[in-house]
């Protein structure tokens, strides 16, 4: 999080820089020659709940006629969504936050600053200041990615696991991934962190009585060695992240029902944690008790508010139809947000040092390797740069 003292100093660099494209500024030179610029004055930057809000003179001299002419430049750095008011001195500009970026391009770059630290980081997109905004899995393990068909879950959960791909060695992180629309998924394939796709029913229960056997052992393994959680026995212990897209098609098996619901509850201090995608939420898929387990919540675009409210994020209702990507968060609070986009052959392309020569195990080892940079970590910052 930026400290607003941060945030405030940034905002007027913004504003100068605008100055100086729009051409608002005077000239003088010092007495060595040097040439200085001098900006309009900027008293007050106010960051309220729906806007930001500006305030500067213009120095003696500055024609306030250039200010409403030079509008455009204001628009390019700041977006459709502004205002600017003044009259021959005193200006005012207004930047909505509403102009949240429809598109948010998926650069590794820009997240691997804002998770650094995390344990198993789960990144959700900008909110409307412009803010990274990610979470923790290990302290929220579980969560769940519902709206309409298009709406963007799909993307999002490729962008998430290709970043805790990339992030992660694959002695500290295993993936567990269901996809049963078959149709999603199949970029990971021989990924070195992936140890089962599941894309039927049947397998998918076969997957998940794994999942739910490995959840027991560690059960088992903590309660004898009298720990709380998996990081606090010596050996390291890798995470499992298991992520569904589309849980409906196996809702109505109540043996994957009953394994979901056992691993979302227990699965905190043993290192398992959730994901799960859910096109048309309704009551009886989403009960109270698997309700009560997600308690992180992506409410893309849903058809009312009735559907939002399922959900629990109202005002996904809301959302355009022209903006995939954009979601509801609920954790403490509601916030909007835009989702990072990743195609798919992008994602192919960030993800191709991460295959695996050999064939993947699937049983889950204990691992003492420490984590190291690869050379990874560095293809796909150079891959950030290409391809954007
Ligand atoms: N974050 C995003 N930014 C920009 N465009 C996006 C974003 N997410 C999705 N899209 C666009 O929306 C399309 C549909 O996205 P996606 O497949 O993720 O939807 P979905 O919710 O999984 O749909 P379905 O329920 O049919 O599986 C994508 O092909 C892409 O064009
Ligand atoms: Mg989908």
């Amino acid at each position: 999080m930026l400290s607003e003292f941060v945030k405030r100093q940034k905002a007027k660099r913004d504003l100068n820089q605008c100055f100086m494209n729009a051409g608002l500024y005077q000239t003088y030179k010092n007495s060595g020659g040097r040439q200085f610029y001098t900006f309009p004055k900027i008293h007050d930057v106010s960051f309220l709940d729906d806007c930001v809000l500006y305030a500067f003179t213009l120095r003696n001299g500055m024609d306030p006629k250039e200010v409403l002419k030079k509008e455009y430049v204001f628009l390019q750095h700041f977006g459709k969504n502004i205002e600017i008011a003044g009259d021959y001195k005193q200006f005012q500009l207004i930047v909505y936050n509403n102009g949240i970026k429809n598109e948010l391009i998926y650069k590794y770059k820009d997240i691997k600053p804002i998770i650094k630290g995390m344990a198993v980081p789960i990144v959700c997109g900008i909110d409307k200041n412009g803010e990274w905004i990610a979470y923790d899995a290990k302290t929220e393990p579980n969560a769940l990615i519902s709206g309409e068909p298009g709406s963007g879950k799909s993307t999002q959960l490729r962008s998430v696991l290709s970043t805790l791909i990339q992030y992660k060695p694959a002695d500290e992180l295993h993936l567990y991934l269901g996809d049963l629309k078959m149709s999603e998924f199949h970029l990971f394939r021989g990924i070195k962190h992936v140890k089962e796709i599941s894309v039927f029913p049947d397998e998918l229960e076969r997957m998940l009585t794994k999942v739910h056997k490995e959840m027991v052992n560690r059960s088992k393994i903590l309660n004898k060695a009298g720990v709380m959680h998996i990081d606090d026995l010596p050996g390291k212990v890798p995470y499992i992240m298991l992520a569904i897209d589309e849980i409906v098609m196996v809702m109505d098996n109540k043996n994957i029902k009953n394994m979901l619901v056992q691993i979302a509850s227990l699965g905190r201090a043993l290192g398992i944690y959730t994901l799960n995608s859910l096109q048309r939420p309704s009551h009886d898929i989403l009960d109270t008790k698997i309700r009560s387990l997600l308690t992180v919540r992506m409410g893309f675009r849903t058809t009312d508010l009735s559907n939002a409210r399922i959900i629990g994020t109202p005002g996904s209702e809301k959302i355009s139809r022209d903006i995939p990507g954009r979601f509801i968060l609920k954790r403490d609070n509601l916030s909007e947000i835009q989702a990072p986009y990743l195609t798919d052959s992008k994602a192919k392309q960030l993800l191709e040092c991460h295959k695996s020569s050999e064939p993947i195990k699937s049983d889950i080892e204990e691992i003492e390797k420490p984590s190291e940079l690869t050379e990874c970590d560095i293809f796909s910052e150079v891959l950030d740069d290409e391809i954007n």
